[in-house]
Parts: structure tokens; C-alpha cells; sequence
């Protein structure tokens, strides 16, 4: 017999051996411990799962089939393998559009997201229906042969996902699997600032608080969870979602053209797939639908909002107002940052700072230049505060893994304690806090969570009477102590956020997940779950208030927080490189489910310049959510604050001026998407199969009527313009918004000056509605009447829709005529010919979008009329119809006109 010492010796050179083996094979290192041994990962030399058996084949394409590990030479010989040898492999087709793949251990008994109420679920259940209905199909290998999984669309045979000639490696801790991807591009896969078509990288899947441009090195993800891309198959030209169902930390590792790979710390693997078509928003609706859809804000919430880390006391915010008002400048909210709190405590007012009075006159309503108050609300409770207090009777805070106390962090009051959103009293307990706030006599409107991913100002925890932080590393409980993969690279995991040991909730009744077979819920499991927590308790919260359209503002979501709340992108430095960002950053979480989203206008971190504020105001004019914020060490940035640079005043008037002509307009597209889609999108969405589109990250598109080309570079000081160049697609055409000059395909290039107003253009072949005859500094003046741009397409038609209810200000209004019963949306067709050689005639028609269509009244008095052809030359007209405006109402409408040229 050997002794113990030999037994060690042998290991450590066979170790040793597969050390050196590694090295020669791959320097990407990944190890897994296993009973204390280190294990350098899988090489060549590793085994692999082999296809065991099926298990249950379904005529709609379903199957289940059992693989096994088969060891490789070195494991065999070590009589030690990190892997869990029985997996079972299912495919479920839930309809001929979705279908899912999972593997997880025989029993299916790892921890994993409920696939139910509040997270997304299937909602399309084709039940039994036959394969060949499918727009897709799959291949597997035959038993007894290695495993590998292939999902090919039908009618191209393009590979939508396939294991082939990769590893797949199932650990507790590990897990590993890859599919090819031949000449795609992808679009989103998570939060982060980057290009809007993905670069090869390493991208990190972790909600983490960062101030970060993505460069493609692992650990320079944001604040959200969202592990789904968007594929092209370029040969083809046809879309696809891909999600990756499981809430664990994880990095993607992708190469362009060739393929992507996840690396993930827990769970099961469990795919989602979309199978849309050359239509991206095909694709996008699906993945939507599944993730709950998204949630309309209200009407106010769409003006524009000011805001600032640092206004101290309400002095300022005073000052801020009448500054607003003394020059004119549309604002529905002013916003208070942490400094309104007593004692940055939640639930608090420092009524010393903050005179109830001054705030109750810059906050009603009834005041035609009153705003909405929005106000910051984090999610670290302080210790020793009345909110502590009152959960530690209600038992609602993450506990210690390493005490079995109380956790304890640090966040902005000091030592907090974090609530636990799984506990069953969370929500009541949340519910009391937010009641609390408004029991002071103002009423909070936009709910602004922050801090929720969750961030902290220790890495770990501190225990009482030690300064000590726990480290994840020794939680594990595998030796020596790390992960067996860090999927944040460099970064520590548990940076800046709780202790990984965290103990949640694990008892019956859990609000979002329940734990199974006595398992403890750790922040380890749920960690990305935190502000999808958050915001359900809030947006119960709210309910219970009495609130009906929501609005929430979250820092920290995942795939699925989209029916509860509205995001913008978190800090941001003021610079021109993160306002560039900004753009596919929002794209992005269209594509996520949360259209309703902005940057910090003007940048929070660093002092702003007057050129860049400019063009940061005149960008964020379109942004869904229009919020200039500040940091609290930074220079004044309020639009009115640059007064050696007047362009940053009336530049910003001039085109909030127009994002509120086109607030009615710009909330229409949420009313009528109806919960699902996009609205702020790229270029290509409307022009998929011009290639040059795809490279346009820096134009958007309001839904598609309108293309938005800011400015996004430095121009010359001197002469205040910059040189500023927009590309329109193949066989496109589009209008001036502002002079109705016609642009077609190519590119353009024009100086623009610092003072302008942001460059905007209609689609030919649609109708947009404006207000352009009154100009309003809150939303809630807007009135019914409405001016028609109607830029005709090459048939002389055009087309658009509005709403056809006459009070935007109260939400009941919206949900019972828009969303409750029947629809509120009229289609407005406009078609034009000659009469004579000039006389043109305009014949409009109003229809009903359904048959339950709700009416009340609006009207229409003026028309832009562009595009009108004639000879060779594109004309516009301006129509009055001042003294005859016409009604759009229950009696539909046909209504023509003579436009002489
Ligand atoms: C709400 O206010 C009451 C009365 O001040 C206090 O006792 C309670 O602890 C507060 N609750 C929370 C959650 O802050
Ligand atoms: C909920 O709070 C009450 C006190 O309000 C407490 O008695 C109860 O134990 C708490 N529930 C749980 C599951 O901890
Ligand atoms: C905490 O609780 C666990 C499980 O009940 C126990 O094993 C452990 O010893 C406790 N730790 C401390 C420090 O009390
Ligand atoms: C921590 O120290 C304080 C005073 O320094 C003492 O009052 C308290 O009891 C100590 N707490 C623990 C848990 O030892
Ligand atoms: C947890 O399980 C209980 C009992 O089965 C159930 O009533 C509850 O809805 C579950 N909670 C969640 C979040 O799934
Ligand atoms: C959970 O633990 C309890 C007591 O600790 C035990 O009675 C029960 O059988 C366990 N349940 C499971 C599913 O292991
Ligand atoms: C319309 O505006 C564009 C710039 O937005 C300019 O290039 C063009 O010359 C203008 N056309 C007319 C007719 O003013
Ligand atoms: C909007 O979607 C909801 C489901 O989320 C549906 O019940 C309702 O009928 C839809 N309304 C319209 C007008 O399509």
C-alpha cells in the first residue's frame, strides 16, 4: 500500500502534468476544486458527456435524452473528476417560433428561477402540434457518441445554436458550454457602454455599480442583468433572440464569426430561443412577451426632468425653479438626490435643510409653474434609524453567512443593514417605509432607486467591533480559497457589494424565490436579482398607494424589471465619449424590455464644457427620458449655468421647445406598442438589409417615423459649428423636420452650429403629430390640437397614428381608454394626387384601429404637407386650417383638400 505522503506526491506531479499539459493547450486558465484538489480545467485530455440514452421524443420536436461522463485518461487516473457525471438534456418547443434547451443534473433539482409570476414565463403553449410547423429544427448525436445539441432555422438551415466540436462542462460551481456563430453580428448581451454591434471580447454578467466603458475585458459590466443578444445571420438576413436563462454570475466570451461561449458559476444551462425573421422587432417582441412585456409610464414623466447630487437645502432648488421659469425652459420634475434625507436615511426629510413650505410651493400642482417632485430612495437601511428599527421586528434583513446576524455594509448614512426583498414582510415593510415619506405633506411622483444592485461601500460585510471584511473567498468552502472561476476577471466578485455568504430568506412563502430542499438562498445565488427585488416591492408599493401608471426609476434591473420599472444608464462622466455611448446603451435596453430609459444629460462625474452640455441637451432632447444630472462636485450644468455661452440657453429651449411638440407624439408609441417592442432604435431596425446601416450607432430612430442624427463631436470653437456628417439608407427618404428639405440614400455632411437645435428628419410615407403653435413649460398645458406633418412617400401616401383621447394628464383616462377596454388609436392615412398640373388633392382618412376604439374629441388646423412631386421637384405646403379645424372623432373621417402649388 502507498502511504498518504506517496498518494500526495503522485497527485501533486499529476497535477503537475495536467498543469503543464494545460499551459501547452490554452493559457485561458480556469480551475475547479474538487474534495480540495485543484483541478486545472478540461484539456483535450478532459472527458467529455456522451449521449446516453433518450429519454422521451414528442411529435412537436420536444425530447429529453440522458448524457454521461466519460472520463478522461488523467481523471481516471486521479479517480477524481470535478464534473456531475448524469445530466439530462431537454428541448421544449413552445411554439413554432420559441423553443428552449436546458441541461441540468439527473434530479433537476439545482437551484434555479421559478418560471412563473413575477419572472418571465411561456406564455405561447402551442400544446401538440406537429415538427413540421417548427421554423426550426434540431440535431443531436447518436447514443453512445459524444453530446452535442444543434438548433438550425428550417428554411435557411442557418445554425442557431450549436454545441458541435465544443466542450460542455457541468460542475457544481462551473459550468461551461458554446455554441458556433458564423458571419452574425450580435446586438446587446448585458449593460454595458460599447458599440451597439458587439466586438469580440470577454463580457462580464454581474450587476455591479461602475463607471465603466466596456473595452471587451471582462469585469466592466453595469448595473443590470440582461444575458441575451440579438443575432444577424448575415448570409440570410434573418434575426434571432438568444437568452440565457440562469441568474449567476457569468462571463460570455464571444468571437466575432466564430463563436461564443459561457462561463457560469451556478445554476443549470437553460436557453431561450426567438425565432423571428429578417424584421428585428419580430424577434424582439417575442423575447418581450416572454419577459412580461413593459410597463407605461406616465404622460409627465415623458417632459424633461432637472436633477443634481448636491442640492443642499431648498434654497437651491428654489433657485433652480425660478431660474427654469425666468427663462422659459420646459420642466415637468425637479429632482432631489440623497441630500433631501435626513441623515442620508430613508424615509426621512431634513426639514432643517429642506423647508416644507418652499418644496410645497415648487411642488404643486395647482401652480401653473409647479413640477413633480422625484426623489431618490437607497436600498441600505441605516443602523439605529426608525426604518431599522421597524425591520428588525419585521425580521426583513439579509442575514450574516458568517455570523448569523444581522449583515451589516456601508452605504451612504454609515453601517446599513440591507432588506431582504425574498422575505415575506419585505414588501409590507417597504410599503410602510414609502407610506412614511409621504406622510409629510408631498407627495413623491417618481420613485428613484438607487444603489440596488447591491452596492456598498465595503467589499463584504463588516462585523460588529471588527473592522473586518469578509472576502467571498473563504465562503466557498473549497480549498484553497477561490472561485473556481471568477467571471469579472481581475475584479473581485464581491467588490463593492455584500459578501457572497449572504443569507436570504430560504423559508416558505418567499416573494420571489423559493428555496428547496433546506437550501439557504445566498447572495451567491441571487445576487443579480436584487434590483428586480427592489423593484417589485417598490412597484407593489406603489399600487398600494393608490398610484395607477407607475413610474420607478431603477438603477439595478434584470431581464423581466421592465414590467415594473423604467431605467436610465447610471453614472456617467461628462465627456464626449460617454455621451456617445449613451446611444446603443439605451438601444440596448430597448431591446431589454425597458424602453423608457436616458443618460444623465450633460454627464454627472467632471465639470461639463458648454459645447458639450450643448450638444448633450440638444441629443438628450430625444432621449425617452430627458434628464439633465449633475454630480456634487461638479461645475453647475443647469442649462441657464453657462452664461459666457448663451448657445447652451437657447439652444436647449429651442429643442426641448421640440421634444415637447412631439411629447404627445413621442408617448403615442408607448401607448400603441402596448407593452411590448422598441421604440429608441438604430438605424438598421427599418433598414435591415442595407449593410452601411448597421455601422450608424451614432443616428436613432424614434419608432419608424423619425431619424434623429446628432451631433456627437467636437467642433470648432471659434466659429461654434462642428462638422457633422448623417448617412441615410438605401432607398430612403426622408424630410427635413424643421425645413422639409428632402435627403435620400448617401451620406450628408453640413456645419452645424453649437446653437442649433437637434438635426431631425421624417420618414417619408409617414404621418408624425406635432403641437407647434403654443409653446408650454409643463406638460400638463398641452392641449388637444394638434398640426399633422405628413411627408408623402413616392405613391403620394403617407400614414400614422394618434391617440384619440383628449386628456393625457390623468392615468385613469390612458388605462381605461388605452389599455383596458378597446384601444384609443386612430390610423390616419393621407393620400395625395393631381388634379390638375397644380392642384393637388389631399384626401385624409381616420380609422379605427379596432373596433373597440374610444373617442374623445381632438382636432387637427394645420398641415405640413411634404414630398409633393412635381417635374422632377419635391414641394411642401403648409396648410391653415385655423378658422375650419377638423374634429377626429367617433364619425371617422374622410376630409380632402386642394393644395394649389
Ligand atoms: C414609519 O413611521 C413610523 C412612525 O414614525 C415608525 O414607527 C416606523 O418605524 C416607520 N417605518 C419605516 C419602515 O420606516
Ligand atoms: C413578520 O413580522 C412580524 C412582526 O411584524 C413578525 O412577528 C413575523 O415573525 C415576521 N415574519 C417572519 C417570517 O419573519
Ligand atoms: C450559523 O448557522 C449555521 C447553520 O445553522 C451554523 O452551522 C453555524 O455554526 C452558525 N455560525 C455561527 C457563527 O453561529
Ligand atoms: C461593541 O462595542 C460597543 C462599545 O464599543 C459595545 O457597547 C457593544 O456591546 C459591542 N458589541 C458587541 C456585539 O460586542
Ligand atoms: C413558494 O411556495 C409556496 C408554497 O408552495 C407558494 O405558495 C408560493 O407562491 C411560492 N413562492 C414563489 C415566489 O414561487
Ligand atoms: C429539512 O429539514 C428538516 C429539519 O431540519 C427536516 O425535517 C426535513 O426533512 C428536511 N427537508 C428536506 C426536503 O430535506
Ligand atoms: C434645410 O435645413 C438643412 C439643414 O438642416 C439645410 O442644409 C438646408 O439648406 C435647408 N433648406 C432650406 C430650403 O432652407
Ligand atoms: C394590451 O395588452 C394587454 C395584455 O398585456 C391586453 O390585455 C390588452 O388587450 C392590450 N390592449 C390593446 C389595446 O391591444
Amino acid at each position: 500500500m502507498l502511504s498518504n505522503s506517496k498518494i500526495c506526491v503522485l497527485l501533486g506531479s499529476l497535477l503537475a502534468i495536467i498543469g503543464v499539459l494545460f499551459l501547452l493547450y490554452k493559457s485561458d486558465d480556469i480551475s475547479v476544486y474538487v474534495q480540495g484538489h485543484r483541478i486545472n480545467r478540461f484539456t483535450k485530455h478532459a472527458g467529455h458527456y456522451v449521449m446516453s440514452s433518450v429519454e422521451r421524443e414528442s411529435d412537436d420536436g420536444s425530447f429529453s435524452v440522458i448524457l454521461k461522463w466519460k472520463p478522461g485518461i488523467l481523471e481516471k487516473e486521479l479517480k477524481i473528476s470535478p464534473v456531475l457525471k448524469d445530466l439530462r438534456a431537454t428541448f421544449k418547443v413552445d411554439a413554432n417560433n420559441e423553443c428552449e434547451f436546458k441541461i441540468t443534473n439527473f434530479e433537476d433539482s439545482r437551484f434555479q428561477l421559478p418560471e412563473n409570476e413575477p419572472f418571465p414565463f411561456t406564455k405561447q403553449k402551442q400544446g401538440t402540434k406537429s415538427k413540421e410547423s417548427n421554423l426550426f429544427e434540431t440535431e443531436i448525436s447518436r447514443v453512445g457518441q459524444k453530446f452535442y445539441f444543434e438548433l438550425r432555422r428550417k428554411q435557411t438551415q442557418e445554425i442557431i445554436f450549436s454545441t458541435r466540436n465544443h466542450p460542455i462542462y457541468f460542475t457544481d460551481k462551473y459550468l461551461e458550454i458554446s455554441t458556433n456563430l458564423d458571419e452574425s453580428m450580435i446586438f446587446g448581451l448585458g449593460d454595458r457602454r460599447t458599440d451597439f454591434i458587439i466586438k469580440s471580447g470577454k463580457y462580464s454578467f454581474w450587476t455591479s455599480d461602475a463607471v465603466t466603458i466596456d473595452d471587451g475585458q471582462p469585469g466592466k459590466q453595469l448595473y443590470g442583468f440582461h444575458p441575451m443578444y440579438l443575432r444577424r445571420d448575415v448570409k440570410n438576413n434573418q434575426f434571432h433572440v438568444t437568452l440565457f436563462r440562469n441568474a449567476y454570475g457569468h462571463q460570455v466570451d464571444y468571437k466575432q464569426n466564430s463563436h461564443l461561449t459561457y462561463k457560469c458559476i451556478g445554476g443549470n444551462i437553460d436557453f431561450k430561443f426567438f425565432i423571428g425573421d429578417s424584421n428585428p422587432e419580430t424577434s424582439i417582441k417575442l423575447y418581450h412577451n416572454y419577459i412580461n412585456g413593459w410597463a407605461l409610464h406616465p404622460f409627465w414623466v415623458q417632459g424633461f426632468h432637472q436633477c443634481r447630487w448636491g442640492y443642499k437645502n431648498s434654497e437651491q432648488l428654489m433657485d433652480v425653479w425660478n431660474n427654469y421659469n425666468k427663462y422659459s425652459i420646459p420642466l415637468d420634475s425637479l429632482w432631489t438626490d440623497i441630500d433631501y434625507m435626513y441623515k442620508y436615511q430613508d424615509f426621512t426629510i431634513d426639514f432643517e435643510k429642506f423647508n416644507l413650505q418652499q418644496m410645497q410651493q415648487i411642488y404643486n400642482l395647482s401652480d401653473p409653474y409647479g413640477v413633480h417632485w422625484s426623489s431618490i430612495v437607497d436600498v441600505g437601511i441605516a443602523l439605529e434609524s426608525d426604518a431599522a428599527y421597524r425591520g428588525l421586528d419585521m425580521n426583513v434583513f439579509i442575514q450574516s453567512g458568517r455570523t448569523n446576524k444581522t449583515f451589516i455594509g456601508k452605504v451612504w448614512p454609515g453601517e446599513t443593514y440591507f432588506p431582504d426583498f425574498n422575505h415575506p414582510n419585505s414588501t409590507d415593510y417597504w410599503y410602510e417605509g414609502l407610506k412614511n415619506l409621504t406622510s409629510f405633506g408631498l407627495q413623491q411622483d417618481g420613485i428613484w432607486i438607487d444603489m440596488n444592485e447591491f452596492d456598498s461601500f465595503v467589499s463584504g460585510e463588516i462585523i460588529p467591533n471588527q473592522t473586518i471584511v469578509d472576502k467571498i473567498l473563504d465562503y466557498l468552502a473549497i480549498a484553497p480559497p477561490s472561485l473556481p472561476f471568477n467571471p469579472l476577471g481581475m475584479e473581485q466578485i464581491d467588490h463593492k457589494t455584500l459578501s457572497l455568504s449572504a443569507k436570504h430568506y430560504s423559508g416558505e412563502n418567499a416573494l420571489l424565490v423559493n428555496a428547496t430542499n433546506n437550501y439557504t438562498i445566498t447572495q451567491y445565488d441571487i445576487h443579480n436579482l436584487n434590483g428586480f427585488g427592489e423593484g417589485l416591492a417598490t412597484y407593489r408599493a406603489a399600487k398600494k398607494l393608490g398610484r395607477n401608471l407607475i413610474f420607478i426609476l431603477s438603477r439595478s434591473t434584470m431581464f423581466g424589471s421592465g414590467r415594473y420599472v423604467q431605467h436610465w444608464n447610471g453614472d456617467a462622466d461628462s465627456t464626449w465619449e460617454y455621451m456617445r455611448y449613451s446611444i446603443p446603451a439605451i438601444m440596448n435596453y430597448n431591446m431589454y424590455g425597458i424602453p423608457f430609459n436616458g443618460d444623465d444629460i450633460c454627464g454627472l462625474f467632471g465639470d461639463v464644457t458648454a459645447e458639450l452640455c450643448a450638444r448633450w441637451q440638444q441629443l438628450g432632447s430625444l432621449y425617452p427620458f430627458s434628464r439633465n444630472h449633475n454630480g456634487d462636485n461638479s461645475i453647475s450644468q443647469e442649462p441657464y449655468a453657462f452664461p459666457d455661452s448663451p448657445y447652451v440657453l437657447s439652444s436647449t429651449i429651442k429643442t426641448l421647445n421640440i421634444r415637447y411638440q412631439l411629447l404627445k407624439f413621442y408617448y403615442h408609441l408607448f401607448v400603441r406598442a402596448n407593452g411590448t417592442g422598441t421604440i429608441f432604435r438604430p438605424l438598421f431596425w427599418q433598414y435591415p438589409a442595407d449593410n452601411q446601416a448597421y455601422q450608424q450607432d451614432m443616428q436613432f430612430m424614434i419608432g419608424d417615423y423619425l431619424m434623429a442624427a446628432p451631433v456627437m463631436e467636437q467642433g470648432d470653437e471659434s466659429q461654434q459649428v462642428t462638422y457633422s456628417c448623417f448617412y441615410v439608407p438605401q432607398n430612403a427618404i426622408f424630410y427635413d423636420f424643421y425645413n422639409q428639405t428632402q435627403v435620400q440614400s448617401g451620406k450628408y455632411c453640413q456645419n452645424i452650429s453649437f446653437d442649433a437645435v437637434l438635426p431631425l428628419y421624417i420618414r417619408a410615407g409617414k404621418i408624425v403629430h406635432i403641437q407647434d403653435k403654443n409653446t408650454v413649460l409643463r406638460s400638463r398645458f398641452l392641449d388637444n390640437i394638434f398640426t399633422l406633418m405628413i411627408a408623402l412617400n413616392e405613391e403620394n401616401l403617407a400614414q400614422g397614428s394618434i391617440l384619440t383621447i383628449n386628456d393625457y394628464n390623468y392615468d385613469e383616462n390612458i388605462i381605461s381608454n388605452c389599455q383596458e377596454s378597446g384601444d384609443c388609436v386612430a390610423n390616419i392615412l393621407a393620400l395625395g394626387q393631381f388634379k390638375q398640373t397644380n392642384i393637388f388633392e389631399l384626401s385624409l382618412q381616420v380609422e379605427s384601429e379596432s373596433k373597440n376604439t374610444n373617442y374623445q374629441t381632438i382636432y387637427v388646423d394645420k398641415l405640413i404637407v411634404s414630398g409633393i412631386s412635381l417635374n422632377g421637384e419635391t414641394y411642401s405646403k403648409t396648410v391653415y386650417l385655423d378658422q375650419n379645424p377638423f374634429a377626429i372623432d367617433r364619425d371617422g373621417l374622410s376630409y380632402k383638400l386642394e393644395i394649389q402649388l
